[in-house]
């Protein structure tokens, strides 16, 4: 394991690999679950170099309480590293590291990607996303690069980014990583009651009963029928939930044939915000 906190000893590293088509990378944020490890482990099993990078962002953060309150776990982060490979390479750099002195933010078109969901909510969050992971991505130049589907938005903004900006890299959406009960993988879990990281599990139940309705029942119908059951258990606020086409995330009116849809949902219990999405075709 190699722990780099600058850039100029992240390139001696990259230097050092000198193997063609065999660097991986997987950004994160730290805080790492298994929902990290399984990209982690993906990674690893894909290329013969992998890079995960720990660095919390604070351009993409609208909340700048949440941005303090992010947890910073670089210790027990590394251990849970080692156990997956010891030939990882763990880039941890500072805010100044990444953005000098002026934390600026870029401005992209993402096609309207980030203007539903997450991007009603959260203003300019998308904006920041595609600026960090833009920056990282010049500095580790890898082959393959690794997001979890549970911010399935933040992939489908990730791949525009990446094309606009014609970065020679694979980027590979995995599965969401769940509880045993079904509760989508969060550092956010963590904040939750015992109680409440149980009964977080009808999020997921909702999801499937709405994958099982899509094949007999109008969109219309099975949004209906999702805001009636947050209605029915209080301790939930739904936030949003949305049918949309995975590739433009433009909200369904109609089912077009040869159209993939997924549903997405942000909901809130105990003041934490969930997401979650599935695959309804
Ligand atoms: O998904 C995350 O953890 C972050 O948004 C990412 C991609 C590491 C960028 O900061």
């Amino acid at each position: 394991m190699v722990l780099t906190q600058t850039k100029k000893e992240l390139d001696a590293i990259l230097s050092s690999f000198n193997s063609t088509n065999n660097l991986g990378f997987v950004p994160t944020m730290g805080a790492l679950h298994k929902g990290h490890i399984a990209l982690v482990r993906k990674a690893v099993s894909e290329n013969k170099n992998v890079v995960v990078s720990i660095f919390v962002n604070p351009t993409q953060f609208n909340n700048k309480e949440d941005l303090k309150k992010y947890p910073k776990t670089l210790e027990s982060d590394i251990s849970l590293l080692k156990k997956v490979s010891d030939s990882i390479c763990v880039f941890a750099p500072s805010v100044a590291e990444i953005y000098s002195n002026s934390i600026k933010t870029n401005v992209y078109n993402f096609d309207g990607l980030d203007k539903v969901m997450e991007g009603e909510f959260r203003d300019d969050h998308f904006n920041g996303v595609g600026t960090v992971v833009e920056t990282l991505l010049n500095l580790v130049k890898p082959d393959r690069a690794y997001f979890g589907e549970k911010d399935f938005q933040q992939l489908q903004i990730i791949k525009k980014m990446v094309d606009l900006k014609k970065i020679p890299v694979d980027i590979i959406g995995c599965p969401i990583v769940r509880e045993p009960n079904g509760l989508a993988m969060s550092s956010r879990n963590e904040r939750l009651s015992k109680a409440m990281r149980k009964e977080a599990a009808l999020i997921y139940k909702i999801l499937k009963a709405a994958k099982k309705k899509f094949g007999t029942k109008s969109a219309n119908y099975i949004l209906e029928w999702i805001e009636k059951q947050f209605q029915e258990h209080t301790e939930f606020d739904l936030e949003y939930v949305t049918i949309a086409d995975v590739d433009t995330l433009t909200p369904i009116q109609k089912k077009e044939k040869n159209t993939k849809y997924r549903a997405f949902i942000a909901v809130y219990a105990e003041n934490v915000r969930l997401i979650d999405n599935i695959a309804l075709n």
